[in-house]
């Protein structure tokens, strides 16, 4: 299958990218800025050079394997990848008087293909061709950036470093309105550089841009299918499995649930056993649901640990939301070993987990290693798969997916729809979402209000003017598929009301939405207020409990999306 590698340098977009490619069918994976390229990988179509906020000229500047210059493999250096090529080329970059930041209107140098040499003509105008033509793009002129229409169109610009000379070979192909060159192209060489960010939505012609490199310069084919994942990392699955059981631990959202799916598809049903934690501090139905579409999928063994009454115990007048965690990791650990001992599995039994490739970007196992610092990683790694990871009797088998994709292989699986749109839900539950201590009563009057919360999302249309969907879907989304997550959170506030005629003091719940398209970073879902309002009445009025519903409108940064 052909591949797309993009290299790592610490951007914030490298993950973008991936995606963006991605989506055109084609599979793209991330390395380290400075890993070790097997340049003689025959699925290796070509390799973008990722944004960074280094400079090339410092000491943090990482640089790329320099045999990917001798490669003959296309080559797109963004931003700082740009600057990298043009300076490992030998050409000079400095630090512009003021950073270049945001909307930009870049235009096509005139003559950009006078001197390119015959044999690299085709490729380079194919990229170029891109860039021409009026505005398009996802952003519409009501964005409040130029349309482009004539002499250029808008770019996303985030760079302090430009280049002041350019390398032997290098040809400027195109400028930014304030005069520096956002992008090139090389006379002989199949190298592009983009100043400017074509991932980012805000970029008119990004994807043009992006598409005109995958498939017009690099020559890929589309073979990156959900179809395809699925037959090929059965088959894997199964030969790496054997005859062995197989273990897989079960959190209840999306992502184990289609790993569960994907193992009972691959493997024969009696050897995967499946094990769930019904902590008490789960969604309201949530171990339910988990049963009944793991039984659906065939699932013989399956394994539902009741123990609420023992995190509730840890939790016992703990509100420091470090030491909750804590407490809540370490049970888990102890939990899971006595669990698992009693299933009396033999010993070269492989343990699965629903890691995501976003999980192992962020962990910096096997790719890339500097992008995503700004989330720590949430969860505790347990001493049993630390010693199944050491044994390699480990199988991830959602380990190259972003979750849009893990929910696109769970809807093959034939799962339900309230599964496979399930919004993210934090490990520790609702312990993060009561501040303060945490007790059964408290627990329970979140699970009602958030599931309040959550059906009324469900029933509700989401805007037609919201940004950033597709024309066909607008007015015909719910509200709930159209934030990527909403909850309910508990305060330790109680604060005064009225009831009939008495005072009364209630407790205060947060509602929070947010839109975001990986948790990295997200903004504040722009509710319509009609909605809310409602919303607010249907919780007080349902739980007596609670007598003062907020909603939170801080974005990520500086906020996190859970309160804990
Ligand atoms: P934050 O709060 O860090 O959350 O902005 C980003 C995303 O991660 C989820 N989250 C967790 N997931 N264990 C998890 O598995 C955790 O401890 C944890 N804390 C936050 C959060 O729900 C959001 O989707």
């Amino acid at each position: 299958m052909d591949k797309i590698l993009v290299l790592d340098f610490g951007s914030q977009t490298t993950q973008l990218i991936c995606r963006r490619i991605r989506d055109m069918g084609v599979y793209a994976e991330i390395s380290a800025g400075d890993a070790v390229i097997d340049t003689a990988d025959p699925d290796l179509r070509g390799i973008i050079l990722s944004g960074s906020p280094e400079s090339v000229y410092t000491r943090e500047g990482e640089s790329p394997d320099k045999k990917i210059y001798a490669s003959g493999i296309p080559l797109l250096g963004i931003c700082y990848g740009l600057q990298r090529m043009n300076y490992d080329m030998g050409g000079k970059v400095e630090p512009l008087p003021e950073r270049e930041y945001g909307a930009k209107t870049v235009s096509l140098v005139e003559g950009a293909l006078d001197g390119v040499a015959e044999h690299n003509r085709e490729r380079v105008s194919s990229f170029l061709a891109a860039f021409a033509g009026d505005g398009g793009g996802p952003e519409s002129p009501s964005d409040g950036f130029t349309s482009g229409k004539s002499g250029g169109f808008t770019a996303w610009m985030s760079h302090g470093d430009t280049l002041t000379t350019l390398a032997p070979g290098f040809r400027e192909a195109a400028r930014s309105a304030s005069g520096y060159t956002a992008a090139v192209v090389h006379e002989t060489e199949c190298w592009f550089g983009l100043q400017f960010h074509p991932e980012v939505t805000h970029c008119q012609k990004g994807g043009e841009i992006l598409s005109a490199f995958v498939f017009g310069v690099c020559g890929c084919g589309t073979g990156w299918t959900m179809e395809k994942y699925a037959r090929e990392t059965g088959e894997g699955i199964a030969v790496k499995a054997g005859g062995n059981t197989v273990l897989l631990l079960i959190s209840g959202g999306v992502d184990s649930t289609v790993a569960g799916a994907l193992l009972l598809k691959s493997l024969p049903p009696e050897n995967v056993h499946l094990m769930y934690m019904d902590t008490g501090l789960m969604r309201k139905g949530e171990t339910d649901m988990v049963e009944r579409s793991l039984l659906k999928l065939g699932a013989r063994h399956l394994h539902i640990v009741h123990c609420e009454d023992e995190f509730l115990g840890a939790l016992k007048g703990l509100s420091d939301p470090e030491a909750k965690r804590r407490a809540i990791g370490d049970l888990f650990i102890t939990i899971q070993e006595r669990e698992v001992a009693r299933l009396h599995l033999s010993d070269d039994y492989f343990l699965a987990q629903g890691t995501l490739y976003t999980d192992l970007v962020e962990s910096g196992r096997g790719v890339g290693k500097k992008a995503h610092l700004i989330k720590s990683h949430h969860n505790v790694g347990s001493p049993l798969v630390d010693a199944k990871r050491k044994a390699g009797r480990i199988i991830e088998p959602l380990e190259r997916l972003y979750k849009d994709e893990v929910r696109r292989l769970g809807r093959l699986f034939g799962l339900d729809e309230d599964v496979v749109r399930r919004h993210p839900f934090p490990g520790p539950g609702l312990a993060v979402r009561i501040l303060g201590e945490v007790t059964k009563e408290k627990c329970d009057i979140l699970r009602e209000a958030d599931a309040i919360y959550i059906e009324e999302l469900k029933k509700r249309r989401a805007p037609a003017s919201r940004e950033g969907r597709a024309a066909g879907e607008a007015g015909g989304v719910s509200l709930y598929d159209d934030i990527w997550q909403a909850f309910a959170v508990l305060l330790p506030v109680q604060s005064v009301g009225v009831a009939g005629d008495i005072r009364k003091y209630g407790w205060v719940l947060a509602l929070r939405a947010v839109t975001s398209a990986d948790g990295m970073t997200a903004g504040v879902y722009p509710f319509p207020a009609g909605d809310l309002l409602e919303i607010s009445t249907l919780i007080t009025n349902s739980v007596k409990e609670i007598g003062r519903v907020t909603y939170d409108i801080s974005s990520k940064p500086p906020a996190t999306i859970e309160w804990e």
